[in-house]
């Protein structure tokens, strides 16, 4: 498994996933865009014994922090509805994935960053981490799923108020709120996710891949 924006190590039967760009503080561009897409559409899915996968941001600043804005300058209507189009596919992809797939926030997971972090199956949020849809500050509404998937999450009033006001939250927040399973000291994220795809690895693999389908299908 190459990539150029991604370090993956597959262990123990988990496939971790480092979003690798922490000058950009992991900012999904083009490039991390097609390397996600090659990974679960194409790689993942024919590892065998893959128990889970667990998505990370590299750096001890961000989980991701959202699209890549430098990219945004040059679009134009129709490039920006392909931009979304693409986030929409690579995150259902994430979503269906047949294995539980768990975010481990380790800092900002903001705008396109906090909907990768909802389109996992679960999120362990580190002490340090903040979630937030800052789209509307940029007269822009996220373009990934984060309307629904949050409003699935937290519910519609919540879910409303966070996107319409751009608030950041921090991990205790998003924990109360329901975007959080769990709250972990930092750096303590992966091992965390670790644990519970190591609990999942003794359950039945068959049933698992359904009732990952069953709850999608909410
Ligand atoms: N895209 C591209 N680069 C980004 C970025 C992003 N989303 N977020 C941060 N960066 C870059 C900064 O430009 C900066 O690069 P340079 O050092 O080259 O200047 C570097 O990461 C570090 O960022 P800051 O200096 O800003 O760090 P900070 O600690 O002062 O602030 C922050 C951190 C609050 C997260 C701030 O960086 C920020 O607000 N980032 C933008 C967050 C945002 O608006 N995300 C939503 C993007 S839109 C989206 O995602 C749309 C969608 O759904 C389709």
């Amino acid at each position: 498994m190459n990539y150029k924006n991604l370090v993956t190590e597959f262990e123990n039967g988990i496939l971790t996933i480092t979003i690798n760009r922490p000058k950009a503080l992991n900012a999904l561009n083009a490039q991390t865009f097609s390397d996600l897409k090659q990974l679960f559409g194409e790689d993942a899915v024919k590892l065998e014994n893959l128990h889970g996968v667990i998505i990370t941001g590299a750096g001890s600043k961000a989980f991701v922090a959202g699209a890549d804005i430098s990219e945004f300058s040059s679009l134009t209507a129709e490039t920006a509805k392909e931009l979304s189009q693409r986030g929409h596919d690579i995150f259902n992809l994430i979503e269906r994935f047949p294995k539980v797939v768990i975010a481990a926030v380790n800092g900002f997971a903001l705008g396109g960053g906090c909907e990768l972090a909802m389109a996992c199956h679960m999120r362990i949020a580190g002490e340090k981490a903040r979630f937030g849809q800052p789209e509307i500050n940029l007269g822009l509404i996220p373009g990934y799923g984060g309307t629904q998937r949050l409003v699935q999450l937290v519910g519609k009033g919540k879910a409303m108020e966070l996107l319409v006001t751009a608030d950041m939250i921090n991990a205790d927040e998003a924990y109360r709120l329901g975007l959080a399973n769990h709250v972990v000291p930092i750096g303590e994220e992966v091992a965390k996710a670790k644990e519970i795809i190591s609990k999942i690895a003794t359950k039945a693999p068959i049933a698992i891949t359904n009732t990952i389908k069953c709850v999608n299908a909410y």
